[in-house]
């Protein structure tokens, strides 16, 4: 077989204390500063990185060719915490080619992803393990950790040619933002979030 032939390969997902795959190519860990102007408690953020850097969360990512017709594949693994009372969560992003979907299936944890389009229209999902969300074209997403004590993972999979535009959302925000509110998990909209009309 000619060496630039694609081979198939499988691998797995070890679910110890911590879940990780069997093999990987890149491991990213976002931390507190790596979130700066995302959550709505500036004071609650700045006192939380002066204590730490906290991380956040961490992907563990399968690297293929960035090009249309490859699958990038990998898990996400949002740590429990909270900025305030706001829980810890992902930047979150459109894809770059903004014609291009996601697959997400949720291997542990609880959370919810938060979703947006370009023109505002916005979406909840909640992940619980076992479910599958699919993530259309367009929709910028944000996985969002709402448990109290226990890591969200999730297993992912997106065309190659995807990328990822995290610029948009850093400028606008997303227009929903998931709380803390006397023990039960709110959704409320976001003071800082620009609407299309003032971009
Ligand atoms: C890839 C994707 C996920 C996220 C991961 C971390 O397109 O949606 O793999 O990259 O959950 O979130 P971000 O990339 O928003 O920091
Ligand atoms: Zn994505």
């Amino acid at each position: 077989m000619p060496e630039e032939i694609n081979r198939p390969f499988s691998f797995d997902v070890i679910r110890e204390e911590d879940v990780t795959l069997s093999t990987y190519d890149n491991h990213i860990k976002r931390s507190l500063s790596a979130m700066r102007n995302q959550y709505h408690d500036e004071q609650a953020y700045e006192t939380l990185l002066r204590e730490e850097d906290c991380m956040l969360y961490e992907v563990y990512e399968v690297k293929r060719p960035e090009i249309a017709g490859e699958l990038l594949q990998g898990i996400s693994i949002v740590h429990p915490g909270k900025v305030g009372d706001e829980y810890f969560m992902t930047k979150g992003h459109f894809h770059s080619e903004l014609g291009t979907a996601e697959v997400y299936y949720c291997l542990k944890g609880e959370g919810l992803m938060v979703m947006e389009t370009p023109e505002g229209y916005w979406a909840i999902e909640t992940l619980t393990p076992e479910k599958v969300l699919y993530v259309p074209p367009r929709w910028a997403h944000r996985s969002v950790n709402t448990s109290r004590d226990e890591d969200l993972v999730t297993f992912f999979v997106y065309p190659g040619n995807a990328g990822h535009d995290y610029g948009s959302i850093e400028k606008h925000g997303f227009r929903k933002l998931v709380v803390e509110r006397d023990d039960q998990i709110e959704v409320i909209d976001n003071p800082k979030w620009l609407p299309p009309e003032v971009r």
